[in-house]
């Protein structure tokens, strides 16, 4: 493979191979670093986000240009190694070039920041073009294609992600309006520090669920339902589901699962919201959300009360804390759900046996819902190559 690339590049520029023109490099940057282009997510110095971007500086992937210009033209989506490290992400098809401006910019990345690797050639793009399949490639199948030499496969290539792909650890609350499984269109994906994840659906004004186990959804790791719209995904299973009469147990059960077939649905038409207010009628109305250190606060509103809702995860991380304020405070009544993964307990009077909540007007005024996991994630030993156990 190799011989044959360079021997594209002696043929075109019909001498020895040497390090491309100044020109040729200069343009290739231009395109790089374009509004929309790489440097969006490989940055400037090449050195792309640690977690989320894998580098391009020093980066073995290059070592095969085919490699380099299929992944350009038809993008790379699961998880990959690159020099040993972990990334689990996606990256789209770059479709705002010709082949003449990959070539380019694939020359520029062969020689920028100390990298050295061939020039390529406009043709060797169309080539690739005419050859590869249409559907944004996987790692196995971009391995498959172009392997690595054998010395190298070791820190390079994809694995199987597992639960220490918790990944990243969250040091600050990250918040995506997406759409989520089991969700209207209306939802919101919030990470928070202890690596708590919950979906809050502002169609409906509650809290849906909240996992921890498999990490959060990652953003641009999209599937499709059934009718056609892209839904974000997550690897675990809820530890607490809430409630909807929107949706069904089957559905509610498997909510993890990215496309089953009804994750959206009208929510004006839901019959159950959790507050029941005497002399209040549903549905409520949803009223925004502002962020406090980055967190969000979410206000809905039920006949002339307004509800504040603000989750941070308990100190242990084993759980969630929400903390609710009612303005006008009033005597209510909160259907909490039971989910039996989960252990609930209020701050304020008693979560009964059906999951209700009964407070009054002075209890509503402020308090506080702790949700934690009943059997919280204990990190699995991980088992490398040779079969022994490491910590
Ligand atoms: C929207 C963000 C984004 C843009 C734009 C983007 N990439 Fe990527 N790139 C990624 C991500 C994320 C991965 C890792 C994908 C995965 O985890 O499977 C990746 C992987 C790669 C890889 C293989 C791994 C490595 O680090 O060597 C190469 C090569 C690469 N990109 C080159 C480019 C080039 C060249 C461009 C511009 C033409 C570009 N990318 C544009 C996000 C992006």
């Amino acid at each position: 493979m190799k011989i044959f690339v360079l021997s594209i590049a002696f043929a075109t520029c019909g001498v020895a191979w040497s390090a491309p023109d100044t020109l040729l490099l200069e343009q290739g940057q231009a395109l790089y670093e374009g509004a929309g282009s790489c440097v969006a997510c490989h940055l400037e110095d090449g050195k792309g986000q640690p977690g989320s971007v894998p580098p391009l500086v020093n980066s073995d992937w290059l070592g095969d240009t085919n490699r380099t210009v299929a992944i350009v033209l038809r993008g790379l989506a699961g998880p990959i190694k690159v020099n040993a490290k972990r990334y689990y992400s996606a990256m789209p098809p770059q479709l705002l070039f010709d082949d003449e401006k990959i070539a380019k910019i694939v020359t520029y990345v062969n020689n920028a920041w100390g990298n050295t690797g061939p020039e390529v050639t406009e043709q060797q793009v169309s080539a690739a073009r005419a050859s590869l399949p249409e559907d944004v490639l996987t790692p196995e199948a971009v391995l498959k294609r172009f392997p690595f030499p054998q010395n190298k496969q070791k820190a390079n290539g994809t694995y199987t992600p597992d639960f220490d792909d918790t990944l990243s650890v969250i040091d600050h609350p990250v918040v995506y309006r997406t759409f989520m499984p089991g969700a209207s269109p209306a939802a919101f994906a919030v990470a928070l520090p202890g690596n708590q994840y919950y979906c809050w659906d502002a169609g409906e004004s509650r809290l849906r669920y909240i996992w921890t186990k498999g990490g959060f959804i990652r953003g641009n790791q999209v599937h499709w339902s059934s009718n056609g719209k892209p839904i974000a995904s997550f690897n675990g299973t809820p530890y607490y589901r809430a409630q909807s009469s929107l949706l069904k147990p089957e559905n509610d059960r498997e909510l993890a699962r990215t496309n089953h077939g009804t994750p959206f649905y009208d929510t004006s038409q839901a019959q159950d919201f959790p507050f029941v207010i005497e002399g209040a009628k549903g549905p409520p109305k949803y009223r925004g959300y502002r962020l406090i250190n980055g967190y969000p606060e979410f206000r809905y509103q039920l006949g002339n009360h307004v509800i504040h809702e603000h989750i941070k995860a308990t100190e242990d991380a084993t759980g969630v804390v929400r903390r609710f304020r009612v303005e006008p405070p009033v005597e209510l009544t909160f259907n909490v759900t039971l989910d039996p993964a989960a252990k609930i307990t209020s701050s304020a009077g008693i979560v009964d046996h059906e999951g209700l909540l009964k407070l009054s007007a002075q209890q509503a005024r402020e308090f506080q819902l702790t949700i934690l996991e009943r059997e919280p994630f204990i990190p699995v030993p991980v088992t490398n190559t040779q079969g022994e156990k490491t910590k």
